[in-house]
């Protein structure tokens, strides 16, 4: 594991270097039972430890009240655009929805197969560049829930809090996929929380969930059985074979964000990265950043050059230097650095320095042409 190189991929992504390195051992003997983690059967006792273990940390990180279900499904953040209105709104009811990038339309497009959707804020116009918030936000006067997707990994934009003043009755359902647990989060202000693993938890293919037990008790219609969300709570993510590896984990990453101090300290950490490359960003005039400042992720901070030659040129060389998979997506060009929980605070300072560089070599040529 010494040539690691510093990966700022927006997921799957960087993970703890000790948990991998316990993950070696554990491919060939988890628990001393002479098995492997992804040999074990998921209705064993090692894994009966495992899932235990997975949740009680995962209970013990975010402070989750009992009276919340946590349990993963596969399927993907994606998957949970229609689970999450085929469970909980009704064909004659309205759900709102911030349009806030790819991710959340992503779930807008769903909801008219179960319901009405309400968009109640969008930042579409401005190319997703802020999280709309105040005046822009206009709720329906009774939707069943509120959806928001708390980090746009795109754009590089993030709730700097939950939506506020939501309609009474009315329930929060967040897709916190790429920033759960960056920071402490109050998870009884809301009704339903998923996240796509492979970015803060751990490998791709598991979802966590993390429910108020009422809403999903039952499903507000027939739907077959892998849909629904009480099958899956009811069996501790068991209902049929789960991601074994993924969940398995997710419990070790949960246990480091604890060793590391918790919720608090990964806020620490993360804000600390962003601050390095934001507050370069602040300080010049060669890149171009996306998210307007009080819109800004602590996640994913995309930028671009004066040309989309030299975005190109700015991948190009720092993957030659070890900095990896800067390439930002393609429906928003430029670079897109990923700083989860895992990324050291050292990536944040190796790109720094080497945007000055590149900056420093490429400026004339960009006044010129
Ligand atoms: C915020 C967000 N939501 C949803 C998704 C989709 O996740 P998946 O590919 O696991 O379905 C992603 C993937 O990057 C994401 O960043």
């Amino acid at each position: 594991m010494g040539n690691r190189v510093y990966n700022f991929s927006a997921g799957p992504a960087t993970l703890p270097k000790p948990v991998l390195k316990k993950a070696q051992q554990d491919l060939v003997d988890i628990f001393g039972s002479g098995m492997g983690v992804v040999e074990i059967s998921h209705r064993g006792k090692e894994f009966d430890r495992i899932t235990y273990e997975t949740e009680a940390a995962c209970r013990e990180v975010a402070d989750i009240p009992d009276d919340y279900a946590v349990f993963w499904m596969q399927g993907g953040a994606t998957s949970q655009c229609y689970f999450v209105p085929a469970n909980f709104l009704p064909p004659d009811r309205t759900a709102d929805y911030f349009q806030t990038g790819k991710w959340a339309n992503d779930s807008i497009k769903e909801v008219p197969l179960y319901g009405t959707c309400h968009i109640c804020a969008s930042s579409k116009d401005a190319g997703y560049n802020h999280i709309p918030t105040g005046d822009d936000v206009k709720y329906s006067s009774n939707p069943v829930y509120v959806h928001f997707t708390s980090n746009n990994t795109i754009m590089g934009t993030e709730f700097k809090t939950e939506p506020q003043n939501i309609p009474a009755g009315s329930f929060l359902v967040c897709d916190a996929s790429s920033n759960i647990f960056s920071k402490p989060i109050d998870v009884t202000r809301y009704g339903l929380i998923y996240a796509g693993a492979q970015k803060n938890l751990g490998p791709a293919g598991v979802t966590l969930l993390i429910a108020r037990k009422d809403l999903i008790a039952e499903p507000v219609r027939e739907l077959p059985t892998m849909m629904q969300f009480c099958k899956h709570a009811e069996k501790e993510g068991r209902f049929n074979t789960p991601p074994t590896f993924g969940v398995y984990l997710m419990g070790e990453v949960l246990k480091w964000i604890l060793a590391e101090g918790g919720l608090e300290a990964m806020r620490q950490r993360n804000e600390e990265k962003a601050n390095i490359v934001y507050s370069f960003l602040d300080s010049q005039d060669f890149y171009i950043p996306h998210a307007l400042p009080d819109s800004r992720s602590m996640m994913n901070i995309t930028f671009k050059c004066p040309t989309p030659e030299l975005d190109q040129l700015f991948v190009e060389n720092a993957t030659r230097q070890g900095l990896r998979e800067l390439k930002g997506h393609r429906s928003v060009g430029g670079m897109r650095a990923s700083m989860y929980n895992a990324c050291p605070i050292e990536a944040a300072h190796a790109l720094v320095a080497f945007m000055k560089e590149f900056a420093h070599e490429h400026a004339g040529a960009t006044t010129a042409g």
